[in-house]
């Protein structure tokens, strides 16, 4: 595996295996790696002849200071794993060198972008499609590869693909879970061992709405959940909203659409954690 921290280095090593016509699989992560990320490296790896993924806490898409001054750094242990999931380069740059200059580009994220975390975090996306760009120039990959946990991140960066003409597949993956249901998160190891206890009650719930659901209306199943959350200690829900699959545009009705996805961003003992589960698909 070769570490690379440098964009010139990194477009010079990705651009040698291209001229042998080798498949280019990226994996942009913000490290602190956890069994999700090493999950889409496995997927790259066996989709690609090349695995490529970038550590690297991207700070304009915070907008919350504290949060980006204590999001989780492991890159000794992050290089490890990648090591050993067999990731042939990590590109883990400074941020001086992916923002010599601020980068001041505003994109065109139409709707999927405005609505709950859009809503909750502004700016936050378009500082996702700053990075995410930045990373589809230098590597050019066929294919990249994204956790279903961030929902509306994937609708998002589909969006920012087609808007600015990238000709890649961008790849969904399943979101994976603690043995007592917790998606897992980089954002995990802030929960106190009393909030880590109550954590699991969220995608609890969630599976709970799906029987639910059956018998009652959108709008019940959006209360049933909501309250079911903050019925436990120490968690409150900031929304639970059902959407459309695709559009992520309210649902007021079941039968309006095929696809169907339930998105919940809960604080519990005061850290922010995001899940979501289809009722239809
Ligand atoms: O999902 C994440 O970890 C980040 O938003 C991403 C896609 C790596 C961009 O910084």
């Amino acid at each position: 595996m070769i570490v690379i921290s440098k964009v010139n280095e990194l477009e010079k090593a990705v651009e040698a295996f291209r001229i042998e016509g080798k498949s280019i699989g990226l994996v942009p992560t913000m490290g602190a790696l956890h069994e999700g990320h090493l999950s889409l490296v496995n997927r790259c790896r066996r989709e690609n002849d090349v695995v490529v993924v970038s550590v690297f806490v991207n700070p304009t898409q915070f907008n919350n200071k504290e949060d980006l001054r204590t999001y989780p750094r492991t890159e000794e242990a992050d290089k490890a794993l990648l090591a050993e999931a067999g990731c042939d380069i990590v590109f883990m740059p400074t941020v001086e060198e992916v923002y010599p200059e601020p980068d001041t580009r505003v994109f065109n994220l139409g709707p999927v972008a405005e609505v709950m975390e859009g809503a909750m975090r502004p700016g936050h996306f378009n500082g996702v499609a700053q990075i995410v760009s930045k990373l589809f120039m230098m590597v050019k990959p066929d294919r990249a590869y994204f956790g279903e946990k961030d929902f509306q991140q994937i609708a998002v960066i589909k969006q920012m693909v087609k808007s600015e003409g990238f000709k890649l597949q961008i790849v969904p993956c399943p979101i994976v879970r603690e043995a007592d249901g917790l998606a897992k998160s980089s954002r995990n190891v802030r929960l106190s061992p009393e909030a880590r206890q109550t954590a699991p009650n969220i995608y609890r719930t969630l599976r709970e709405s799906i029987d639910y659901a059956k018998s009652h209306t959108v709008a019940e199943t959006q209360k049933f959940v909501t309250d079911t959350i903050n019925s436990y200690p120490d968690m409150e829900v900031e929304y639970y909203q059902i959407v459309d699959g695709i559009t992520l545009m309210p649902v007021n009705d079941w039968n309006e659409t095929n696809y169907i996805v339930g998105c919940v961003t809960v604080y519990c003992g005061g850290v922010r954690l995001i899940d979501n589960i289809a009722y239809k698909k």
